[in-house]
């Protein structure tokens, strides 16, 4: 459906070629300072027509606050925004009247609602996204201010292009054989040191939203390639969530990273998601994989992270040693964590202007060149969607954890029980 999350809750509306996008947000705190430029900074990077390698439709996408904010304050109750459509060419989608878009949504809406929006992708349209990014700006800004909590996603690969220690191969053994006892070998310090120190305006730097300035340019060759192929190219997005408390996750249907997937795959054009030592982690013995306790500064801890600083579904507050598919997060503050979602796989976007083989909605084959403005590649335009979902999460999954404990601080405390079944004190 449209709402997502249980008490920071999240609906949007709106289709690509309607009058407008938004969201409805029910349970921001009441009394977090807002004010519509806390939410542009996040649509503006979200926004198409930023650069050569994104679709050319011109939006500005500026945010109009529409209830819930008052002299710069939430009042606790709904939050409207809207934003307006204003760059519609509904024309450009005669061909589609005819024809579904091959691994487009046209098709299956038709299928499911037995009618569809007149033109364009509809609701399954990224104009959709819109609503999401700016709910998320505004959980941003409470988990920043409130934990200082830091999300940062970049874009990792573009095709087969990507960062430096993801193309590393691995270490080998004499025999040959690969070596799945060494596996910390495939990663460069430097992506290590850029984990950890990542933040917006680095990402923002290169129009690929790549990190890596020699990457970022063979990943804008590759786009230019694509979009003057009148084809598309795909790509991943990696995303690092700094300081986060531990007791986050609700096992078991709503464990942390079963939210986390939820949200990512409801991106459009997702096709992948991993988190921790991912698939990466089928390949490393138990005996590597296991992350050992140990008392850390007096902190019972673990020495390494591969569970992605969540176990049970629940985030487990370590210091972390965080691998994704092909990368590693150095430690943080006791009683912090960082989590990366690595990595998020986008498909090469399917309205493609080169003709295609396909059939009519009839069922007559045919020849479909699609017209229109679109993205190349949806990478660059992904990052703030996807830090969008996870502070959904994160904020969602943080108020009901303050929900229960709350509740638990008004009982009188526990005396009664073996010491085997509380915290014992370090
Ligand atoms: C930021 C962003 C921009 C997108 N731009 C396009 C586009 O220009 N053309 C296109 O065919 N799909 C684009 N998509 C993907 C479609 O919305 C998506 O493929 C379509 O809804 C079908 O859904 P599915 O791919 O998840 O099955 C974009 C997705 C995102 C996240």
């Amino acid at each position: 459906m449209s709402t997502f999350g249980s008490i920071y809750r999240v609906t949007t509306y709106g289709e690509s070629h309607c009058a407008s996008v938004g969201a409805i947000i029910d349970g921001c705190p009441p009394g977090l300072e807002l004010s519509a430029a806390d939410i542009q900074v996040q649509l503006s990077r979200r926004r198409p027509g930023q650069s050569n390698l994104t679709t050319p439709r011109d939006e500005k996408d500026l945010v109009q606050i529409q209830s819930g904010i008052e002299h710069g304050v939430a009042l606790g109750t709904p939050i409207g925004l809207l934003v307006k459509n204003e760059d519609q060419r509904p024309n450009d989608y005669s061909e589609t009247d005819l024809y579904p878009r091959p691994s487009h949504a046209d098709y299956t809406y038709l299928e499911k609602y037995g009618v569809k929006a007149s033109s364009g992708g509809g609701r399954s349209s990224a104009r959709e996204t819109i609503g999401r990014v700016a709910a998320g700006a505004i959980a941003e800004k409470y988990l920043k201010q409130v934990y200082g909590i830091e999300i940062v996603a970049f874009v990792s690969s573009v095709g087969k292009i990507r960062l430096p220690s993801n193309v590393a191969p691995p270490s080998m053994t004499p025999d040959g054989d690969e070596d799945d006892n060494d596996v910390e070998d495939i990663l460069s310090p430097e992506f290590r040191q850029l984990l950890s120190t990542i933040t917006r305006e680095e990402v923002d730097k290169h129009p690929t939203r790549c990190p890596h300035p020699e990457t970022a340019e063979r990943m804008t060759k590759r786009i230019i390639r694509a979009k003057d192929a009148q084809d598309s190219i795909g790509g991943t997005v990696t995303c690092v969530i700094r300081n986060v408390p531990s007791g986050l996750g609700e096992p078991v249907f709503d464990k942390f990273e079963a939210k986390l997937a939820q949200a990512m795959l409801s991106i459009p054009a997702t096709k992948a998601f991993e988190v921790g030592s991912g698939f990466k982690g089928t390949e490393v013995p138990g005996s590597k994989h296991n992350d050992p306790f140990v008392l850390k500064n007096g902190k019972f801890s673990t020495l390494t992270n591969w569970s992605g600083g969540i176990q049970g579904g629940i985030t487990n507050g370590e210091d972390i040693y965080f691998r994704q598919v092909d990368s590693y997060i150095s430690p943080l503050k006791a009683g912090h964590l960082r989590i990366t979602c690595d990595r998020i796989g986008f498909k090469s976007p399917a309205t493609i202007s080169q003709p295609q083989n396909t059939a009519q909605y009839n069922g007559t084959p045919g020849t479909l060149a699609a017209r229109g403005r679109h993205d190349p590649c949806v990478v660059p335009r992904a990052v703030p969607i996807v830090e969008a979902m996870a502070a959904i999460v994160l904020m969602d999954q943080l108020l009901i954890q303050h929900a229960r404990k709350t509740a638990a601080s008004l009982l009188p405390p526990i005396t009664t029980l073996p010491h085997t079944m509380m915290i014992p004190k370090h």
